[in-house]
């Protein structure tokens, strides 16, 4: 597996892909198991894997957790390589922000909702790098965790709207067996806040229930709610049931929604959804 630091390095090996497939999955690094599902995958479906590590600092908020934010570089390198990676890419933020920039992307509408509501400009800062590496990159197809439910939906707007040459390809949420969907920022959590977390996704995929079966928004809501609450040290951004399509909020469902929460439990700000399809 090559490692790239520079731009234009990335910039030389991209002009020269020819015909060849290439999967990309842009991340953040503290690659877990979700991460390696992607990189498998695009494995699978390609000739060329190039996987990025670049913790952005454009899509943290002042009061966030960049500077803390894991980054054990060599241990990345070396699950992306044995997950099948050909290229790592690994840009420095001096190269990627340079002095004077000043372009940015905004996804309108899609970017308001839910974690934007509580995490101003953080989609801004995400469709910007997404756009800048898949540029560099160039890649055939790109790979996004159904966990960031509405980043995925911000980046596929973005590449129809702008008429991207890539596929932007979703895959499902990963699991530990405790239920809690896999993020490199679980390993914050504390044994109890992590038996808090699992009660979360337990409510989550019992609310999804309820919504199939009875198809009732404002019970589902109620139930996640009340064990929320009931977890101490818990701080709830939102649970909401959404347009899977346009994340705006819906009372009664018809075919499919998608059930969100955001929380923090103590340090960790947890987010996790389940897609839902009535009738079937
Ligand atoms: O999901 C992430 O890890 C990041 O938001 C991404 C897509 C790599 C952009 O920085």
């Amino acid at each position: 597996m090559r490692i790239v630091r520079s731009l234009s390095g990335m910039q030389s090996l991209s002009s020269r892909w020819g015909g060849r497939s290439v999967g990309f999955v842009p991340t953040m690094g503290a690659l877990h198991e979700g991460h390696l599902s992607l990189i498998r995958r695009a494995r699978r479906e390609n000739r060329i894997v190039v996987v990025s590590v670049f913790v952005n600092p454009s899509q943290f908020g002042p009061r966030e957790d960049f500077s803390k934010y894991p980054r054990p570089f060599a241990a990345d390198t070396r699950l992306a390589r044995l997950a099948g990676a050909d290229v790592l890419f690994a840009p420095s933020a001096a190269a990627l922000y340079p002095p004077g920039f000043q372009t940015w992307v905004d996804v309108s509408s899609l970017s308001q909702p839910l974690c934007g509501r509580f995490r101003p400009g953080h989609f801004r800062g995400v469709a910007t790098v997404v756009l800048k590496l898949l540029n560099l990159v160039r890649p055939s197809r790109a790979y996004f965790g159904e966990k960031d439910f509405q980043q995925w939906r911000v980046v596929r707007r973005l590449a129809s709207d702008l008429n991207l040459p890539v596929r932007i390809v979703a895959c499902p949420i990963r699991r530990a067996d405790d239920g809690v969907a896999l993020s490199s920022r679980n390993v914050y959590l504390s044994p109890a806040q992590r038996f808090q977390a699992a009660r979360m996704a337990r409510a989550l995929r019992m609310a999804a229930g309820l919504i199939k079966s009875r198809g009732s928004v404002s019970v589902a809501l109620r139930n996640v709610k009340r064990v929320l609450r009931s977890i101490p040290d818990c701080r709830i951004d939102y649970v909401e049931v959404a347009d899977p399509e346009t994340l705006a909020p819906v009372s009664v469902v018809k075919r499919k929604a998608v059930i969100l929460a955001a929380v923090r439990i103590g340090p960790v700000r947890l987010i996790d959804n389940r897609l839902v399809t009535v009738g079937r």
